[in-house]
């Protein structure tokens, strides 16, 4: 049931953004009008384009120990308070069973600490469906268990990017609590056939070469490529991968049983489809498909960051730190996409019209 308070006007929603990296979703939320007012991570080298494009501070802290006195002062009076939270979602990826060996899996319990210690209106967190399945303690059990008990309706669903205008087949769990009711996401916005496509996305851009950076754009840039990754690049037919190649160029772990399953990487991405989801790696033709259509290289940076669905105005690059290619693609592989910040914020807007006067 929902509860309407009646004859009054939503007030605005303030917003904590916890492990924020270089703001995907701080900027999503900040674009559909929710004011982020920090965001918190313990990469440094986050900071440059966190601030630089979004009007919120970075604190640069470790979320297991920030003090949560710390965080309730950053929110302004009288605004509804969301914590937002994206936590690494490497643990859970691809998670075949077994716990993984990592620190990073009970990250949130953490963020289930800040909730009950911060009392804030509103929760949202998204990170790979893994963690339902996940066989080690009943972590996100454990997660909408503390918010319940705390108070709020819990909504949650695992989210195919594509429904929302996203050009990357990214599925994620998505979590939205709110202590003033039912709240759910917003209808998809596209159905198959309608999805947007990586020639939507990334066929105007000027074509260059591996290891060439675009003069005029710098985030335009590919890694260079060994001679025999170049063999096997110009091998590979457009929506083609590893197996379309004559038995010289084929890696030796392809060739064993285990080695077939991989059949994505050094793939080429198809024109006519959404592009796969991007990783910290998505800039390596053998880290996943990862080719360009058509072009004999990898995607660039900026490719990367417009499947991400990142603005062209985003800036990523420091002027004043060393330029580092990695650094840059695991922000942009990291950051949640811009457009499901957007889509979270208006979900959160639906759900305060429908409890107070528009
Ligand atoms: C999935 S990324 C978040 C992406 C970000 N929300 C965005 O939209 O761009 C996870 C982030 O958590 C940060 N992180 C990992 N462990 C952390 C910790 N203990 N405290 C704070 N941040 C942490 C990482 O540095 C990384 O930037």
């Amino acid at each position: 049931m929902t509860s309407k308070t009646p004859q009054k006007k939503a007030p605005g929603v303030s917003a904590i953004d916890l492990f924020c990296g270089v703001g995907g979703m701080t900027h999503g939320l900040y674009k559909a009008g929710i004011n982020v007012v920090a965001g918190i991570d313990l990469d440094s080298t986050c900071k440059y384009a966190y601030e630089k494009n979004n009007a919120a501070k970075f604190i640069e802290a470790d979320i297991r120990t920030i003090k949560p006195s710390e965080l309730a002062k950053l929110y302004p009076k009288g605004d509804l308070k969301l914590l937002a939270g994206c936590a690494p979602c490497q643990p859970f990826s691809g998670y075949r069973g077994k716990v993984p060996k990592s620190d990073k899996w009970d990250l949130l319990y953490s963020f289930a600490d800040l909730v009950v210690a911060l009392q804030p209106d509103l929760v949202t967190m998204e990170n790979v469906p893994g963690l339902l399945r996940f066989k080690g303690p009943k972590i996100f059990d454990h997660f909408c268990g503390k918010l319940r008990e705390n108070g709020f309706t819990v909504w949650y669903d695992t989210v195919f990017c594509p429904d929302y205008g996203i050009p990357q087949t990214r599925t994620r769990l998505v979590l939205l609590a709110s202590k003033l009711g039912e709240i759910k996401l917003i209808e998809p916005t596209r159905e198959e056939g309608e999805y947007k496509t990586v020639r939507e996305t990334i066929a105007h851009l000027p074509a260059i070469s591996d290891g060439e950076a675009h003069k005029k754009d710098p985030l335009h840039r590919a890694s260079k490529l060994s001679p025999l990754n170049k063999k096997r690049i110009k091998a590979t037919p457009a929506a083609g991968g590893w197996k379309d190649w004559k038995d010289e160029l084929v890696l030796k772990c392809h060739t064993k049983k285990s080695g077939k399953s991989y059949s994505s990487v050094y793939g080429r991405m198809k024109w006519n489809a959404p592009a796969p989801t991007m990783t910290t790696l998505c800039t390596g033709i053998g880290n996943g498909r990862f080719g360009h259509p058509k072009q004999d290289r990898a995607i660039s940076l900026r490719e990367a960051a417009l499947f991400q669905t990142f603005p062209k105005s985003y800036k990523f690059i420091d002027p004043n730190a060393k330029f580092s290619k990695n650094t840059i693609s695991r922000h942009i592989g990291n950051a949640v996409p811009v457009t499901l910040g957007k889509v979270i914020a208006k979900s959160i807007k639906e759900h305060l019209a429908s409890h107070y006067d528009r």
